[in-house]
């Protein structure tokens, strides 16, 4: 608001040497008030400016639009429903709005909320909203973003939804004692001996980029396991509402040791390389958040992700590329069900030799995602396909299809099977029930 009435008063001043009345005046500054959005008002002061602008900017490094904006539904309104393990949830409104949104807000309530959890009225949030990563984010970005929140997103009237979680779990008391055992309240302070890149990019790592509430293991209370590289579970992958989100230590077969730094900025810029493709819920990470980071920051996520130990292994050796059993069995696909399978569905995009097209169309061959312990990413992904990567507003134009009505479990099974024993790759079977149960949970969450 008060860098609306200082437009307002700049307005004032430059009408002042003509003959209107101080009565005109008013009307005049009132009607200026009315006809600004909050962003033009912003607009007014350069220095405003550019704090809404980076505002903006750290919002999408936070991916808020992810889960602030539903499907069809306008930027940061809310609505988004969200599965937790006491329930369903909600995402709030936080538009300006006063009634409904985050309008009457104070800079302290915002990164209170934001840091700590706690919404204005003093209401603990569920840790659906990722604070305790967002509790590494400094004063000054924290302020940027409420002054984005404040004065570069327009104010939408719509209220918000109450989670679908009954008495006595709904209590939001017992989130104080949550927070007591797995909120650290300290920002991310700089590692000595690491680099400015490094310490940039486990900043944004950590914090703003939450990627860890994805990546990471969670404990008993549904904790992240750890919240820095201290702790070796950090980003060493786990299964979040049916996708596997991928190992992003230094482990060579399912993580990223056998990818080059500019593999790393690749994928994250335009959500696919010569490994793999981002599908899933990475596709809406690409989608809001990564394709944006500018190159330093980019630079910066890379660096620090690539300097992450390897963890969570197999004790297999590194990956090494051997197309010959595979070829053998894809010339004489009779005897092997996964093989008539992948002949029939899949060879055409994926190719024989498992490369795919990358990176265009995803290759197989060594491919992380397939090597990864956990096959629930494969089996989604081949039973919903994908939906669309969206690089500088052009959609991906050969997306994933599904397999859902195609393919029976059973044969879902067994090409996957056949793709993770392919090509030298080397991973377990996948077990037809393993298939099943995705498919229901699946189904249930459309
Ligand atoms: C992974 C999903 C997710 C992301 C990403 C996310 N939020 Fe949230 N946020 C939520 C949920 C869910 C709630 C409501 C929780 C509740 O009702 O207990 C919430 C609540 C809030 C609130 C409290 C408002 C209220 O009335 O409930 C604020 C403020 C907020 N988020 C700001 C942000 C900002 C700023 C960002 C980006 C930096 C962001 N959120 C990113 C899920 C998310
Ligand atoms: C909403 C959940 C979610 C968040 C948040 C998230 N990811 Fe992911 N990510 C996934 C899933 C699921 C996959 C596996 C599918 C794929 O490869 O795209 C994945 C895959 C990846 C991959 C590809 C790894 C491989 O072996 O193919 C990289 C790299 C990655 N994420 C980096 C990041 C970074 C960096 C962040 C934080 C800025 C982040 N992710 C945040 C869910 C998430
Ligand atoms: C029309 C071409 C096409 C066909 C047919 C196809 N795929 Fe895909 N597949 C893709 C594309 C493209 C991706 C990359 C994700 C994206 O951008 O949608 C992908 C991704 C995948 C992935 C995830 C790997 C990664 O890193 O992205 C798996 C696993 C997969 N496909 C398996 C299969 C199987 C099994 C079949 C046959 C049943 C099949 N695909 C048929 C195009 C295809």
């Amino acid at each position: 608001m008060k860098t609306s009435l200082k437009g307002v008063g700049a307005a004032l001043r430059g009408a002042l040497p003509s003959v209107a009345s101080v009565a005109s005046l008013a009307s005049l500054a009132l009607a200026a008030w009315v006809a600004q959005t909050p962003a033009q008002a912003a607009a007014n002061s350069p220095a405003d400016q550019t704090l809404v602008q980076r505002g903006a900017y750290l919002a999408q490094v936070g991916d808020c639009a992810a889960c602030h904006t539903a499907p069809k539904g306008k930027p940061f309104a809310g609505g988004l429903p969200m599965t937790t393990p006491l329930g369903r949830i909600y995402t709030t409104n936080i538009t300006p709005d006063a009634q409904t949104g985050i309008g009457g807000y104070t800079e302290a309530d915002f990164i209170r909320a934001l840091r700590e959890g706690v919404a204005k009225d003093g209401h603990n949030l569920y840790p659906a909203m990722p604070y305790p990563s967002y509790a590494k984010v400094n004063d000054a970005d924290a302020k940027a973003l409420y002054a984005f929140f404040m004065h570069g997103v327009a104010p939408v009237q719509q209220a918000n939804r109450e989670p679908d979680i009954k008495w006595p779990m709904n209590m939001r008391w017992p989130l104080k004692f949550w927070n007591l055992a797995f909120l650290d309240k300290s920002t991310y302070r700089d590692k000595p001996g690491k680099d400015a890149a490094w310490n940039r990019g486990a900043y944004l790592v950590q914090g703003l980029g939450h990627c860890g509430s994805c990546h990471t293991p969670r404990g008993v209370a549904f904790q992240e396991s750890a919240l820095d590289e201290s702790g070796s579970a950090f980003l060493s992958g786990a299964l979040l509402d049916g996708w596997f989100a991928s190992n992003l230590t230094g482990e060579h077969n399912a993580g990223l040791g056998r990818w080059s730094d500019e593999d790393l900025r690749t994928f994250l810029k335009t959500g696919a390389n010569r490994h793999a493709s981002a599908f899933g819920s990475m596709t809406s990470v690409i989608n809001n958040s990564t394709q944006n980071l500018s190159e330093a920051d980019l630079a910066a996520v890379s660096t620090y992700l690539k300097s992450l130990p390897p963890a969570a292994g197999t004790g297999a050796p590194p990956y090494a590329y051997d197309p010959r059993t595979t070829k053998v069995s894809l010339e004489r696909p009779a005897n092997d069900a996964g093989a008539r399978v992948y002949t029939a569905y899949c060879l055409h995009c994926h190719g024989a030799d498992g490369h795919g097209f990358a990176p265009m169309l995803a290759p197989l061959a060594g491919n992380p995602n397939v090597l990864a312990k956990d096959p629930s990413s494969l089996i989604n992904v081949t039973l919903n396909g994908t939906g669309d990567l969206v690089i500088d507003g052009v959609p991906s134009p050969f997306p994933m299809p599904a397999f859902a009505t195609v393919l029976d479990d059973q044969q879902i099974a067994d090409v996957l099977s056949f793709v993770r024993a392919g090509w030298n790759n080397g991973a377990p079977a996948v077990g037809v029930e393993q298939v099943s149960k995705l498919r229901k949970s699946t189904q249930a969450a459309q």
